[in-house]
């Protein structure tokens, strides 16, 4: 999609005119340019109540003249940023065969956050994952490039084409985390990943992609990552980018879960909605697209992202419910349970991450089934150990409208995650209550201390349980279905404007 702000001047296309219902009259709005017949029919249709501007709904006016689309924002002091995107994302589901390809928006009732929001959503919006469908005739328009053409006051013309071009930036980073999500387990294994890392990189004189293949992570005794890959014949691995690795700035590191697909293993899963756990690496893409999304914008300080790769099958060479494990710490785990997997995959991620002296470490799994039974598919899941940092996150989160919800890191938990008989840690809690607090309390026993000290504190780190926000969520406006890739404008909020 291409977007121009400009001031008000021709109509190319579809007009597109969003009203508040408090200011839904034939005045309010910038009337340069619009045919005289389309306007007395705007006014007609006003007059006689037809359009009210009530929020959510619109109006479709067409004559000779044009093609106009009133655009309900209901009451004025209810809009916000949120309002203006799924207002903009709206917008762009409307596109094809109907409206056409081009639009020309006025966005002159908007404060200048709202237009930016408006545009932001539009943007987002303008996906589709089609890969796999055979062309016809008839999806001509759904190929045709759109063209926006958002016009605004002289004043705001300036700050408003700065917001749609960083909007534009990041968003090649959410559709490559929504391709990536998307992308079908067959295709998607680990080391394509890592291939398709590698090849990302390749052009770009500021990133370096170290990839640690099965026999490394063996070596290197990554016991987690290892023993969940094992059982395919698609080996496991893991891979470290790293943006602007000669910026002299203390790292943050973001680590992924990325199971290409989780079978469950030996402790198999039932058979009915299997096939979404294709969907069980979208930490590791939204990693990749964090990485996209802060290089498109120029980021220029520091940062590391480590992607655990695997496949979680049952084979004869898959681990089974009963082994103990070693860990890169050097902490042993008893697998209770083959479909806790990952994370037995982010225990290695987070200690590797620890390695780097990071200033904080994030890291993102659809890890549970419990979180969207606490969440739905509204927010995210956080637990941490930082107030700081889980404030940024929830801030950033609100900011672009990607919800993350705090979650309780409580003792009680670490203690059930540590009752084995056996080894140092279960890979499972002895109930099935509060499941999702049990993985994080799991989670954390992998977070290395700031310093060698006895008693230094760990490194700030935040756990984000995504797997009721990363497909599925009905109510996400920026996508239509499939993988939503988020939290990639929410961490890139969180590391370039905080
Ligand atoms: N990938 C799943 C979690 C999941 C389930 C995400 C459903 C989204 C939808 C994870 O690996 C898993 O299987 N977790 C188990 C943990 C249990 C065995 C303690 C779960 O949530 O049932
Ligand atoms: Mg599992
Ligand atoms: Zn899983």
């Amino acid at each position: 999609m291409e977007v121009k702000v400009d001031v008000s001047g021709n109509v190319v296309g579809t007009l597109v005119l969003p009203m508040f219902e408090d200011a839904c009259g034939s005045e309010d709005f910038d009337q340069f340019g619009i045919h005289r017949a389309l306007l007395n029919m705007i006014e007609h249709v006003i007059e006689n109540g037809d359009f009210r501007a009530k929020a959510g709904s619109s109006l479709t006016i067409h004559n000779l003249e044009g093609k106009v689309i009133l655009t309900g924002l209901g009451k004025s002091a209810d809009f916000d940023d949120d309002e203006a995107r799924n207002t903009g994302a709206s917008l762009v589901a409307k596109r094809g065969k109907q409206h056409g390809c081009e639009f020309t928006v006025r966005l002159g009732c908007m404060n200048s956050s709202q237009a930016a929001a408006y545009l932001e959503g539009a943007i987002l919006r303008d996906y589709s994952y089609d890969k796999y469908k055979s062309k016809n005739e008839d999806d001509d328009d759904k190929d045709e490039d759109l063209i926006l053409h958002a016009q605004v006051a002289e004043e705001n013309v300036e700050a408003l084409t700065v917001a749609a071009r960083t909007a534009a930036q990041v968003s090649t980073g959410v559709h490559l985390a929504r391709d990536l999500g998307n992308a079908p387990p067959n295709h998607l294994y680990p080391m394509a990943y890592a291939q398709q890392a590698n090849n990302w990189a390749k052009e770009k004189s500021n990133v370096d992609i170290k990839i640690i293949s099965y026999e490394a992570a063996v070596e290197l005794g990554m016991g987690g990552l290892c023993a969940v890959g094992m059982g395919s014949d698609r080996k496991p691995c893991m891979v470290i980018f790293d943006l602007n690795p000669d910026a002299d700035n203390q790292p943050p590191v973001i680590v992924g879960k990325g199971i290409t697909f989780d079978t469950g293993g030996i402790s198999i899963k039932p058979s009915s909605s299997m096939d979404e756990m294709k969907y069980d690496m979208h930490g590791s893409a939204t990693v990749f697209g964090l990485m996209q999304a802060l290089w498109a914008s120029g980021h220029e300080k520091r940062i590391i992202a480590i992607s655990c790769m695997a496949e979680n099958m049952p084979s004869s060479n898959a681990q089974r419910p009963g082994d103990i494990i070693t860990t890169l710490s050097g902490k042993t785990i008893e697998v209770l349970n083959t479909d806790a997997e990952g994370r037995l995959v982010l225990a290695d991620g987070l200690w590797k991450a620890g390695e780097y002296n990071p200033s904080w470490i994030v890291d993102l799994a659809t890890l549970t089934g419990a979180i969207v039974v606490a969440l739905g598919h509204e927010a995210t899941g956080m637990w941490s150990n930082d107030d700081d940092l889980a404030k940024r996150l929830r801030v950033s989160g609100d900011a672009c409208g990607e919800l993350i919800w705090q979650m309780p890191l409580l003792p009680a938990f670490e203690k059930e995650m540590k009752s084995s008989k056996i080894a140092d840690l279960q890979n499972i809690g002895p109930t099935r209550w509060g499941g999702s607090n049990g993985a994080a309390a799991f989670l954390k026993q992998f977070v290395q201390k700031q310093s060698d000290d006895e008693d230094a504190k760990q490194i700030p780190w935040a756990h984000l349980d995504i797997a009721g926000t990363a497909w599925g969520a009905k109510t996400n406006k920026m996508v239509a279905h499939g993988a939503t890739g988020i939290h990639v404008r929410a961490l890139h909020h969180m590391i370039t404007k905080q």
